[in-house]
């Protein structure tokens, strides 16, 4: 067969290679013993088995293993331990940013559900693997069948689902996972890769409770992503890098980041979720904005599901839009913020109580208005979730 390394020829023969029909299942023989689902940390509990694929530029995709949890081993020389982008040009923060940005390493985050009637559902993966094929071509790692991949994944919840928690506050995080493996230091489309998929049961996000609000510092110093560059993508550095800021931001006595963009300061995200604000805005009109997926913003599943609930109740205007912090404040004076929240897998829906911004506490005032708009979604998207409510966004797993 002939090889062709263009980047279309590359993608698409890598993606004739994953099949879930070649599933080799040898599962440990000996299990760990379930946490309580009430006192879980998040990500630091693992299930017994993982999805391990492997890919070469030489022969595509190898079978798809389940096979026990272990540790990686691989060469120091990797893509994914190496590897800033190009620096030159760039302000102190975007500096500070890339210096930590590794383009070899991405990741998705979605979650498995036991409902009342026991069945394990997962909660419109297809996004998932939508987000995760762009990000492996924004980060020149090797394509895949998205319908394969999901198919494995379903496999694997399966031959895990006594690792999905009996419980409706908690649930199995999902973590596929594609990383560059060449054993070459050269600047280069990796021509080796590795995708894993490992699950870790979990309860709530924050460690103040699922729906306690949140307080966040709005610092312009710092960008999360810029034009052009990865915001939109699940890349690994993106994440890394924050932690910078996130710890200013506790030492500052907030416990998350929202990240500003812009001469105007324009609001994008929350930490790691998208943001959305229930207002009346500057024409009058009860509104629910969120920012656009203009490049720097993570098209995310949950911010995607609530668009699609807005649109379909059709009692207010839904915008993806521009907010800028002068046009919160001025809405803030005008008293015409009704919630401000968070959206996001991890914690679905979590409430905005207050925002540090050039040395002033802004109270949002998210809580004394119910909160009633985050409320809801937060009970139709969990109702959706745990099979309260029948829906096409599940995916049944058994
Ligand atoms: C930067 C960022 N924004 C938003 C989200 C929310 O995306 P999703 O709803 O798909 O979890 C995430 C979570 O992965 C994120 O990392």
């Amino acid at each position: 067969m002939m090889w062709n390394e263009d980047r279309e020829g590359y993608y698409r023969l890598s993606i004739f290679c994953l099949e879930a029909a070649d599933l080799i299942i040898n599962p440990a023989a000996t299990f760990k013993e379930k946490p309580d689902p009430t006192g879980l940390v998040f990500g630091t509990v693992f299930s017994d088995n993982m999805l391990f694929i492997e890919w070469s530029l030489a022969s595509g995709w190898e079978k798809p293993h389940i096979k026990p949890l272990e540790n990686l081993s691989v060469h120091p020389a990797i893509s994914a331990f190496h590897y800033a982008v190009e620096p030159r040009g760039l302000t102190e923060a975007k500096l500070l940013h890339m210096l930590w940005l590794n383009e070899y390493t991405l990741f998705e985050g979605m979650k498995a559900y036991r409902g009342a009637d026991g069945k394990i559902r997962l909660f419109r993966p297809r996004l998932n693997m939508d987000r995760m094929l762009r990000s492996a071509m924004r980060a020149t790692l090797p394509g895949f069948d998205k319908e394969e991949l999901l198919e494995c994944i379903r496999k694997l919840v399966e031959v895990e689902k006594e690792w999905v928690p009996y419980s409706t506050s908690a649930s199995l995080y999902i973590r596929p996972t594609l990383i560059g493996t060449e054993p070459s230091l050269g600047v280069k489309k990796p021509s080796k890769a590795l995708l894993y998929v490992i699950l870790s049961p979990v309860g709530p996000y924050f460690s103040t409770g699922s729906f306690n609000p949140i307080s966040l510092w709005a610092d312009p110093k710092y960008v999360r992503a810029w034009k052009g560059g990865t915001g939109d993508c699940k890349l690994g550095g993106n994440y890394g890098s924050s932690i910078y800021a996130q710890r200013e931001a506790m030492e500052l006595g907030c416990q998350q980041v929202l990240w500003l963009y812009g001469e105007d300061h324009q609001i994008t995200e929350v930490g790691t979720m998208n943001l959305f604000l229930h207002w009346q805005n500057e024409d009058g009109e009860e509104e629910l904005a969120t920012p656009p997926l203009d490049g720097i913003i993570l098209p995310g599943v949950t911010r995607q599901s609530i668009l699609d609930l807005a649109h379909k109740w059709g009692e207010f205007k839904v915008s993806e839009r521009y907010i800028t912090m002068s046009d919160l404040i001025a809405a803030l004076k005008d008293r015409r913020v009704k919630e401000m929240f968070g959206a996001g897998t991890a914690c679905v829906v979590c409430p905005i109580s207050t925002i540090l911004y050039q040395g002033e506490t802004l109270h949002i005032p998210t809580m004394d208005n119910g909160p009633k708009i985050a409320t809801r979604f937060l009970k139709e998207l969990t109702d959706i979730q745990y099979g309260r409510e029948d829906s096409e966004w599940t995916v049944e797993v058994s």
